[in-house]
């Protein structure tokens, strides 16, 4: 195929791309979406700052213009993201115990259930450990305990049952001490009959990244009964380097079966979070970059 979508399809997973909806005007911008994506996720129009600004209160405008535009393109959904320490609105942050957790309960219910039978899979929590292993000191870890993430997760599957529902992280790009600590939660998880049913790999990585271990680590995830999702993939640098990280990821998910797709953090390096770093497989004239034929290569089986 000619495609990353299509190539992708070939072995029934997909290639996706976060998406700003404020681009998908632009023509270059929407053509190469469109030409070579076949799953999207908003960028930030999901996340709790943008869908509930008031408590109660949601605004779903942006995040329904890019289910709309998926939906009318055939692309998937993936949804970013339910609950993170980061992008909440003012309102939470005043919050402490039981108003807390009916405020996190409450968005969920509102979020997920609004999309309810439009995602692929959401990101449920995002972010809630450290590179030591440890949970990360925000307030929901603070305010509500150890249990917060099961919580969020028994909340998702409630508003949408039929949305595979994911732990993201970054730095989880090998075996460590943080997958480790994730891994154990997974499978704490999966014992207990909490509802989890993928975890996301962010993949925010550079062309010196060492993925000796990465196959092995989506794998054992994998052995776990989960889906295993590379959600947020983008590698500073450029030219050979850079598509040998891209190339490793992507061969590294082929070989996993419950490696579904691949995510990259944006279309263009015109628009990339990473300003400085080039970090996309098309550059800010949306000419495909060397990592995007070792990627292509890769997801036809060359
Ligand atoms: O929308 C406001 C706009 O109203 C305001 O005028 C402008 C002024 O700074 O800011 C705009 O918001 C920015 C937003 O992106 C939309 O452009 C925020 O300041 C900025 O902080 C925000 O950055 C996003 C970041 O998450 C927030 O933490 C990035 O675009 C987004 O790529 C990034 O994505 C995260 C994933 O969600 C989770 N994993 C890591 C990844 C990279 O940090």
């Amino acid at each position: 195929a000619d495609t990353l979508g299509g190539a992708a399809a070939q072995s029934g997973r997909y290639f996706g791309a976060a998406v700003d909806p404020g681009h998908l005007g632009e023509g270059d911008y929407a053509s190469a979406l469109n030409r070579e994506f076949n799953s999207v996720v908003a960028e930030n129009a999901m996340k709790w700052d943008a869908t509930e600004p008031n408590q109660g209160q949601f605004s779903f405008g942006a995040g329904d213009q890019v289910v709309s535009h998926a939906r009318s393109k055939g692309m998937k959904v993936r949804g970013h993201t339910l609950v993170w320490h980061s992008q909440q609105p003012a309102w939470v942050r005043g919050l402490t115990g039981d108003s807390l957790r009916r405020a996190m309960i409450g968005h969920i219910s509102g979020v997920a259930g609004h999309y309810r039978g439009q995602i692929s899979s959401w990101d449920v929590v995002n972010e809630a450990f450290e590179w030591d292993g440890s949970r990360r000191q925000s307030n929901l870890q603070q305010q509500l305990g150890n249990g917060w993430i099961e919580e969020a997760f028994r909340a998702a599957d409630a508003a949408d049952p039929g949305a595979k529902l994911c732990y993201n992280d970054y730095g989880t790009d090998g075996i460590n001490a943080k997958s480790d600590a994730i891994y154990r939660m997974v499978k704490d998880f999966r014992n207990r009959g909490v509802p989890i049913d993928c975890v996301g790999f962010q993949s925010h990585l550079d062309s010196n990244a060492d993925l000796s271990t990465y196959r092995q680590n989506l794998q054992r995830f994998a052995d776990l009964g989960v889906d295993v999702e590379i959600t947020e993939l983008d590698v500073g640098g450029s030219g050979a380097a850079q598509a040998r990280v891209f190339r490793d990821v992507t061969a590294a998910c082929v070989a996993v079966s419950r490696c579904t797709g691949i995510t990259t953090w944006g279309v263009t390096d015109k628009y990339s979070w990473r300003s400085q770093e080039t970090p996309l497989l098309f550059d800010s004239a949306y000419r495909k970059k060397a990592a995007y034929g070792a990627v292509l290569d890769v997801l036809n089986g060359a």
